[in-house]
């Protein structure tokens, strides 16, 4: 087991991790590094702490944002050595990683901060203080203290360098005069389609905004960007006014301060922050407000550039700043060469949508932020999906000024973004509430006409209608209550707030993450050569840290290669009419256009069934279908360019969109799987009570931070290629590939050295951009490239499957279900791709973990026009598990009877049957649960809740444990077969290849492990350069968590094949070493070279008989979640997870532990906070991270344990280990469960109880919905059915 290295250490055995004051944020790249055009030297030694601790304490798994997070760290020790906690958090916060679950990103890095710092390994004079502190301090876990060997770190901070600031290389002088010398001239550049100019003083400005009054200005660039990118707009003149001192300034004044325009939303934090530190409490409450703002405000990177004026002038209705100064009354000058004027920003300054009331030749100055008054009470709110660095629902900016001495209103300004066009000022209720006096009946005045005035209509834009209706009243409530108590305080005649009403008037602070890590060490005596069971540094870990890790898209570029973009259908069931390519081919750089008629080969595609066109003929079935490509010689002229070909449409009816639409059509793929056993209407006339019930989960996107990209290079002759491609399927690509290009498969080799991340997305949907990559390299003779942008990939890959599930249960009064009735419902999009064998999955995992006699599960796919779904981590099983554990939670509801107690009972024992007749032996379930509810603490937890809940009307805690039961092996017998191939080269050196590929996962390490183990030799000696269907061919993608197990074996065959060979010789001469064997071998003309192969034995399911064995194995586990939640908004934190889990004889305990944390993450994800928004039409919304939000660094919960079940050796796979990757991901439906049991106890405070429905992600709209109260009656949701909403549930 480990200890980490930042604890408060409660045994020998194991520790607590106590990370101080921690929260965390968002976004990032790895170009971070590589723009810096340094060296490969450069960056080692530039980033050498940083890069190093992350590699170290395994926080870098696929690598693709470590660069990125090295640099925000980078940024902040660069000017501060010696931050604290909270300058962490801050320079996290547009920082995201897909693999990790952040934990040990933190965990390393928390090493260099003033609260915890540690001595880097160096500072003490035995070894480092951290791992010497671990000896002090128990773990409770009675297996865990029965270990017989002494524990052992996941990794010794003893060995990281210390950061020594004198040796950072030094900050580039020229830059430095540089940016100096900007001030004094007007610049100006010319570019292909747009002029540049900076102008060096205001007059200079003016003069050019009289004379280009359409010119648009440009600060931080962080809105029109994004306006340029993604919404293809163009402006011709561009201003940046960003030196201009007058726009730059900041003046205190007697009535507030004023900011120019230009300056920076960091530096509005740090001259506010500075302020409140000084000023008279009553005369900052503005300032605290905005302050409040920025802290959820995008992340560092954004503030850091983004300006003040962008902000107002953007004129976003959700804007987060706008609210709040338009309640306080700012001051806006604004100036043009005609002089100047100073409005008062109110509801008239935004006219419009994105409208402001400047003229042309007008340009904002600055902005006066005003001093509170005596007797003013101000307060700000910002209602988003996610906390950090997230765009807002609803943000809102709350006003009070009460007649002197009294608490009877004079002055209220209540403004809201989100909620029309523009940001609106509630006027109707403020000047009703005119005169009244602060309390009940105020209160209940204000909440009825906010319910009139702040209307959207039912299709209004963004949707979440009721949600953003109820907040209104539930952030006023807010205000209402935290002014009162206010006054209550200042002594004012009134009531203080009810001591269990207080916490809705409390702000958001994240508590300090702990974190434990739990392992069994190898055993005595293992050879400190044998790697496997040690927590090993992932083997790519340090070059992914400083960049240096080629992915695909860093191969160098090839002399002659040129760019492809793809064209894509903007129709969701439409024929082609025309396509006009003139204008595309006549703009820069355009080399040709590629569609189905120049596919040599075959245009069917597809990963088992051929039903999908690699370029659309004549009909498209989704928006996002590709029909061709551009080729070009840059990606931005290729791009540009593919947005000029012109496309027209018949459309089709039907237009199927989601699961309900395919069931009134009767869309569905065959065949129906259908999965049964027992007698159903016997256990329906046996049970005492029958309930039925429906659920929906939403999909997810992948959201691997690497997209898909390809290189293809022609050969030149024989119709050869070489492709370069991030693909989880190197076999599917190549035959794909050549069967297109009308070649076979020898001609065609896929080479995969690492992805950037796969998580299923790159199984099979990697394919078609790969083909049609090769069809336009083919086509022009010349290499081609293409990596698709984030909106590109999230628009024509698909994700995880959707579900609908229909359940009706029977069961007895103890809560034993007797009897279970399940349909399945998927939404597949246009083709069949993996859905049916998805599907399939979802069946054999419908019971979860519970032994039911009488049940019958069936399963339609669903055939839509939307992008195919496809493989996402868990394949189905999360999304048929979560559908059991509804209906689970909703027998202990009806009965009303611990959920935990429903689901023990319920539980399988060793040695029975699931629904498909696979005997379970070996079951770990019922020791994953004890030990789990034993280290989380359940029962105390619990009681702890319930005080909690009794005591807090507005916040609510609820918890849940939750099983997993997860079946090993493709379902398809044929892909459990893998090969591998190992050289020994005549110096001793090793090299191996073997069919998986390098996702992030450790597959390489841990096959390196492998063959280090058999061979006997150090891992030093063996090296893996890249997977490729010339050394393994005919692969499996790597997938179903069978990777290890398959490709593990075979390694090992592979390598006790070439240890047989070389054993006359290790016998000949025992006391020589490898090197000498290998050489004696060489020169007795022996193979060195052996290919290995395995296939799992006695596989094989019959759906009609319900026969055979589908698994080879199963992984269980167990986790324990607690949560709270903000009953008016709908927010929630994680408080804590304990994970117990089965991973048999870990073959790496940090690679399994970062497996077990990066999964559960993904599933927090999927279950409470991913949504992708599609229009009724197909057109899907969420296309980027600016509006498809995966978990954050701030939303790890406060307190995570992951405890690998120790004693628990699976004789089915390699080394007795078990597969891990996709097991823990349903684990987080601990957290969604643990949410509804939170929902429960705000619904009784309505006098509500029993089963209710609660779909998947539980959002904070869905959470909100879900606790009625006074303020939900307020907003009722319209009738379905009597208008067309803005997106709709597929
Ligand atoms: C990742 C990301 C996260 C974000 N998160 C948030 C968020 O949480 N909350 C939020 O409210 N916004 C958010 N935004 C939006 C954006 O960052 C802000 O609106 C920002 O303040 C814009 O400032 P800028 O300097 O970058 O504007 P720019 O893009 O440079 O300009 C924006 C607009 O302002 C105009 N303009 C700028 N200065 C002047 C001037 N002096 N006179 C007249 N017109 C002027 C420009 O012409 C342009 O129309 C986010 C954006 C991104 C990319
Ligand atoms: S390691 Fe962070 S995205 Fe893969």
């Amino acid at each position: 087991m480990y200890q980490s290295s930042l604890t408060t250490v409660e045994c020998p055995q194991t520790t607590s991790l106590n990370m101080s004051d921690l929260t965390y944020g968002e976004q990032t790249n790895r170009n971070n590094l590589t723009d810096h055009h340094m060296s490969g030297d450069e960056l080692v030694f530039f980033v050498n702490g940083k890069k190093e601790r992350i590699a170290k304490s395994h926080g870098s798994q696929c690598g693709f944002c470590t660069p990125g997070i090295v640099m925000s760290l980078y940024a902040l020790l660069r000017n501060n050595p010696t931050p604290r906690m909270a300058d962490i958090e801050e320079a996290f916060q547009g920082n995201l990683c897909r693999c990790t679950g952040y934990r040990p990103i933190l965990e390393g890095y928390k090493t260099f901060t003033k609260e915890r710092s540690c001595c880097g390994g160096k500072g003490m004079e035995n070894g480092c203080c951290m791992t010497n502190r671990v000896e002090t301090k128990g773990y409770t876990d009675e297996s865990v203290n029965s270990t017989s060997v002494l524990p052992a770190p996941l990794y010794n901070p003893a060995d990281f360098l210390p950061l020594d600031p004198t040796q950072e290389i030094i900050f580039p002088p020229e830059l430095m005069s540089l940016c100096k010398g900007q001030s004094s001239q007007q610049l100006r550049f010319r570019g292909e389609r747009v002029l540049w100019l900076q102008p060096a003083s205001l007059d200079q400005l003016l003069e050019l905004k009289t004379q280009y009054p359409n010119a648009k200005m440009v600060v931080g660039n962080t809105e029109v960007g994004i306006e340029m990118k993604f919404k293809n707009l163009l402006y011709p003149v561009i201003l940046a006014p960003g030196y201009i001192p007058e726009l730059n300034t900041i003046q205190h004044t007697d009535e507030g301060i004023v900011f120019g325009a230009s300056c920076s939303l960091t530096l509005l934090g740090d001259v506010l922050k500075a302020a409140v530190g000084k000023l008279p409490l009553y005369q900052t409450e503005v300032f605290n407000a905005v302050l409040e703002q920025l802290r959820w405000f995008a992340g560092l990177q954004i503030r850091n550039v983004a300006a003040i004026g962008g902000n107002i002038m953007t004129a976003s209705p959700i804007s987060d700043l706008n609210p709040v100064f338009m309640a306080a009354g700012c001051k806006l000058t604004l100036m043009s060469k005609g002089g100047e004027r100073v409005v008062v920003m109110d509801e008239k300054f935004f006219p419009g949508y994105r409208k402001t009331i400047l003229t042309p030749e007008e340009v904002l100055l600055c902005v006066l932020i005003p001093y509170t008054k005596k007797g003013q009470h101000f307060a700000a709110y910002k209602q988003s999906p996610r906390r950090e660095d997230d765009i807002s629902i609803v943000t809102s900016g709350m006003s009070v000024t009460f007649a002197e001495g009294s608490t009877v209103v004079k002055h209220l300004a209540l403004s809201y973004g989100g909620m029309a066009a523009t940001t609106v000022m509630a006027k109707n209720t403020a000047s009703r509430l005119l005169g009244k006096q602060w309390g009940e009946e105020l209160l209940q005045d204000a909440c009825s006409s906010l319910a009139e005035e702040m209307t959207l209509h039912p299709s209004a834009p963004g949707g979440m209608v009721t949600y953003r209706r109820t907040l209104t009243l539930s952030l006023f409530y807010k205000f209402y209550l935290t002014v009162q108590q206010k006054l209550a305080s200042e002594g004012a005649y009134i009531e203080g707030v009810r001591d269990d009403y207080i916490s809705a008037t409390e702000i958001y602070h994240q508590t300090s993450p702990s974190s434990v890590q739990i392992f069994q060490a190898v055993p005595d005596g293992q050879k400190e050569e044998d790697v496997v069971g040690r927590p090993m540094m992932h083997l790519s870990a340090l070059k992914q840290a400083t960049g240096e890790a080629v992915y695909c898209d860093d191969i160098p570029l090839y002399e002659n290669e040129l760019y492809l973009c793809l064209i894509t259908s903007t129709k969701a069931h439409a024929t082609i009419q025309s396509i006009d390519t003139a204008e595309a081919e006549s703009m820069p750089g355009v080399v040709t256009c590629v569609f189905a008629k120049d596919i040599p080969g075959s245009n069917m595609t597809g990963p088992i069934v051929y039903d999908e066109t690699v370029l659309a003929d004549d009909t498209v079935t989704c928006v996002g279908h590709i029909i061709g490509a551009v080729v070009a010689d840059t990606q931005a002229h290729a791009q540009r360019a593919a947005k000029a070909v012109r496309i027209t449409y018949q459309e089709l009816q039907p237009v199927i969109i989601t699961i309900q639409d395919a069931i009134t059509h009767q869309s569905f793929f065959q065949p129906v799987r259908t999965i049964q056993r027992g007698d159903l209407d016997q256990g329906f006339t046996q049970a005492d009570h029958i309930l039925e019930g429906e659920m929906h989960m939403g999909g997810q996107e992948h959201f691997y931070l690497e997209t898909n990209v390809t290189v293809a290079v022609p050969k030149g002759e024989d119709g050869e290629m070489e492709l370069f491609v991030s693909t989880q399927s190197a076999t599917k690509t190549q035959s794909l590939v050549a069967k297109a290009l009308g070649v076979p498969a020898s001609r065609v080799v896929i080479r995969v050295k690492r992805m950037g991340g796969g998580f299923g997305g790159k199984e099979s949907r990697s394919t078609t951009l790969s083909t049609v990559v090769a069809v336009a390299a083919q086509k022009l003779k010349r290499p081609v490239r293409c990596m698709l942008d984030r909106d590109e990939d999230m628009l024509v890959t698909g994700g995880r499957h959707p579900f609908y599930g229909r359940y009706k249960v029977g069961f007895m009064k103890s809560g034993k279900v007797v009897a279970l009735e399940v349909t399945y419902y998927s939404n597949a999009g246009n083709s069949m791709d993996l859905s049916l064998s998805i599907m399939e999955r979802a069946l054999f995992h419908m019971e979860n973990s519970y032994s039911i006699a009488n049940i019958r599960g069936r399963g339609y796919v669903c055939k839509t026009h939307l992008p195919s779904n496809t493989a996402f981590r868990g394949f189905g099983g999360p999304q048929g598990m979560l559908i059991a554990e509804s209906w689970m939670s909703d027998v202990a509801l009806s009965l009303g009877l611990p959920a935990e107690q429903v689901r023990r009972l319920n539980m399988y024992i060793q040695g029975e049957r699931t629904p498909y007749s696979q005997i379970l032996d070996h079951i770990t379930l019922d020791r994953c649960w004890d030990q789990c509810l034993e280290i989380s603490s359940f029962t105390q937890r619990r009681a702890g809740i319930e005080t909690y809940n009794r005591d807090h009307r507005w916040t609510k805690r609820g918890l849940s444990v939750v099983p997993t039961k997860f079946g090993i092996s493709f379902t398809a017998a044929f892909l459990n077969q893998a090969g591998a191939l190992a050289h020994i080269y005549t110096d001793g050196s090793v090299l191996l290849t073997h069919g998986g590929t390098e996702m992030g996962q450790g597959l390489n390490t841990k096959m390196v492990q492998v063959a280090s183990r058999t061979l006997g030799i150090p891992s030093s000696k063996i090296h893996i350069t890249e997977t490729s269907t010339n050394t393994v061919p005919n692969t499996s993608p790597t997938a179903a968590s069978a990777s290890s197990d398959l490709n593990g074996a075979a390694v090992h065959n592979a390598c006790e094949i070439l240890l047989h060979r070389l054993e006359p010789y290790k016998t000949k001469n025992p006391k020589g070493c490898w090197e000498d064997w290998v050489n004696a071998a060489y020169f007795d003309r022996v193979n060195l070279s052996a290919n290995g192969f395995y296939k799992t034995p006695d596989l094989g399911y019959d759906f009609e008989t319900n026969t055979g064995r589908p698994f080879n194995y199963f992984s269980y586990g167990v986790a324990c979640s607690e949560v709270e939640i903000d009953c008016l908004t709908g927010s929630h934190k994680n408080i804590h997870t304990s994970i117990v889990i089965d991973v048999g004889n870990s073959l790496n305990p940090a690679l399994d532990i970062g497996q077990v944390e990066g999964g559960f993450m993904q599933g927090v994800g999927l279950y409470t906070l991913e949504e992708l928004k599609y229009s009724p039409e197909g057109y899907l919304f969420t296309r980027g991270p600016g509006m498809y939000k995966i978990p954050a660094f701030g939303d790890i919960p406060t307190d995570l344990t992951v405890s690998l079940l120790r004693d628990a050796p699976n004789d089915k796979a390699i080394f007795s280990s078990k597969a891990i990757g996709e097991p823990p991901l349903f684990l987080a439906a601990s957290v969604f469960f643990a949410i509804k049991d939170a929902i429960i106890a705000a619904r009784k405070e309505s006098g509500l109880s029993g089963p209710f429905r609660l779909d998947s992600p539980a959002t904070p709209e869905r959470i909100r919905n879900a606790c009625e109260d006074r303020f939900t009656k307020l907003c009722p949701p319209a009738e379905p059915g009597t208008f067309t909403p803005w997106a709709v549930v597929v």
